[in-house]
């Protein structure tokens, strides 16, 4: 079976310990010979790329490992895939990014909202430079990038490497959501045909076939309204988290068409979410005191017992496996189905061309071929319409230097509405990020 070179951009994230264990736990279906880690902070990846030559000493001795800052050694001609989920400017800009907007009454969310556009801003500055740094020595290397926010992240890509069809955007959340799905119906996520349109963070479930061809859609639907919805893994979920699935019986109770992306309670119902969040701790908070304490502490106590054996730090098995059964379709030509993020060309009829659309797609050694999705109904449409044009401006005014573009982008987006308090959030945010964002004129 041939063997695979690859290379983990953002070594230092709190996700990479349930990435390498993922490796480990496929290493028959996806073999390694080369593993390589690589992070702008140096002590950040060290403790994890510790943790991390403990566990292959004892799970995957064949798999030839090292950790760099280094870009010369991360980047050669040999690698095969790049997963890349790096996060620019950490969680302290993270903590600005929900925090700003809510301190003037505006959700404040990673991905959604003005906290969106503004690590959007300057995560598309250093996944320009990482396609640049694979593509000079690499130029059939396999990109499959989770750093958010994908949508911008993968609208931005997509204007500026037009050419390149060897760039992936994935998002796990349709895969929680199958997973979740899974465990009311007592199904493995693999069981499932999914049928889903919209973009990242802004999607619906329209059919779940059964391997016979039933569509389970309207059974979840009936199960969800009657007993709500929470995550596969709720047993190590914070509760910022089961609120946010609980919000999935309200939008199907309102839209029973589909079944939503969690990520729509920010665009739908913006006023009962802002009244939710705290805006002196927010979501970064949470992450901070929780998930980065627990892996970064986790992997300290295995570095000094020298034992990986007893470890625990897999916190969602979900986002880690993902990538890799990803990785694996392509790799070995599988044509598995999984829903990811590629320009429309017609997938959904009734959406612009160059809107990057999350969809199902078989995915081949040649890349994504998405199933057709049609036409789509008036109201989705319309809400997709608006946040596409909102993703495309944030990408201009990136590439443009445009703050018209920008002040477009945010009065355009559903969480912000008024163009007065957009112009407000857009300069706080500005003065924030400052040497993160291209100068605005
Ligand atoms: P984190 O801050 O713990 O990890 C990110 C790491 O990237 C840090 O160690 C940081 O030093 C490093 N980094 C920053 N800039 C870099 C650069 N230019 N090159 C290399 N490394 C760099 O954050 P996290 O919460 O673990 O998330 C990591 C990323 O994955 C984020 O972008 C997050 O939004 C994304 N993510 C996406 C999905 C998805 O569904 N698409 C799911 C989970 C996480
Ligand atoms: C989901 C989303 C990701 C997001 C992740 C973690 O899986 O799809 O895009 O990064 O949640 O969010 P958190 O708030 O826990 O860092
Ligand atoms: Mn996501």
């Amino acid at each position: 079976m041939k063997k695979f070179n690859v290379t983990i951009v953002g070594g230092g994230s709190t996700w990479t310990p349930g990435l390498l264990k993922g490796l480990c736990a496929r290493q028959d279906t996806f073999p390694i010979d080369k593993l390589v880690m690589i992070d702008v902070d140096e002590e950040r990846q060290a403790t994890i790329g510790e943790f991390a030559k403990i566990l292959f000493k004892e799970e995957y001795p064949d798999v030839n490992f090292s950790y760099t800052t280094d870009k010369s050694e991360a980047f050669r001609e040999d690698v095969d895939f790049v997963f890349c989920q790096m996060r620019t400017g950490g969680y302290a800009m993270r903590e600005k990014d929900e925090k700003i907007p809510l301190s003037l009454g505006v959700i404040g969310q990673e991905t959604c909202g003005p906290g969106g556009f503004a690590y959007g801003m300057r995560s598309i500055r250093d996944m320009v430079q990482l396609v640049e740094d694979v593509r000079a020595v690499a130029p059939n290397a396999w990109i499959l990038n989770y750093t958010n926010p994908a949508a911008i992240v993968a609208d931005a890509l997509s204007r500026l490497y037009p050419e390149d069809k060897r760039i992936l955007n994935i998002c796990d959340q349709p895969e929680n959501l199958l997973r979740s799905y899974g465990r009311l119906l007592d199904m493995s996520p693999r069981d499932f045909d999914p049928v889903y349109f919209g973009l990242n963070h802004f999607g619906w479930f329209t059919h779940l076939y059964d391997k016979e061809g039933h569509d389970l859609l309207p059974k979840l639907r009936e199960m969800i309204l009657e007993g709500g919805f929470r995550p596969a893994d709720y047993e190590q979920r914070d509760k910022s988290w089961l609120e946010t699935y609980a919000m999935v019986e309200q939008m199907v109770r309102d839209f029973p068409d589909y079944l939503p992306n969690t990520y729509l309670q920010y665009y739908l119902y913006p006023d009962k979410v802002l009244k939710k969040l705290n805006p002196e701790f927010t979501r970064a908070n949470e992450v901070m005191a929780g998930r980065e304490k627990r892996v970064f502490e986790e992997c300290n106590r295995i570095i000094e017992n020298g034992t990986a054996k007893d470890s625990h730090v897999v916190h969602n098995d979900a986002h880690g496996e993902f990538i890799i059964i990803v990785a694996e379709s392509i790799a070995y030509n599988k044509g598995d189905n999984f829903v990811v993020i590629l320009k429309n060309d017609g997938i959904v009829e009734n959406l612009p061309n160059d809107a990057m659309v999350e969809v199902a797609a078989s995915l081949t050694a040649n890349g994504p071929r998405p199933y057709a999705v049609g036409e789509i109904p008036t109201f989705y449409k319309g809400l997709i319409e608006g946040q596409f044009a909102y993703e495309k401006l944030t990408s201009e005014a990136y590439i443009e230097g445009s703050y018209t573009k920008a002040l477009q982008a945010l009065t355009l987006n559903r969480t912000v509405v008024s163009a007065l308090k957009a112009r407000e959030v857009l300069d706080a945010l500005i003065e924030a990020n400052k040497g993160y964002w291209p100068e605005l004129n």
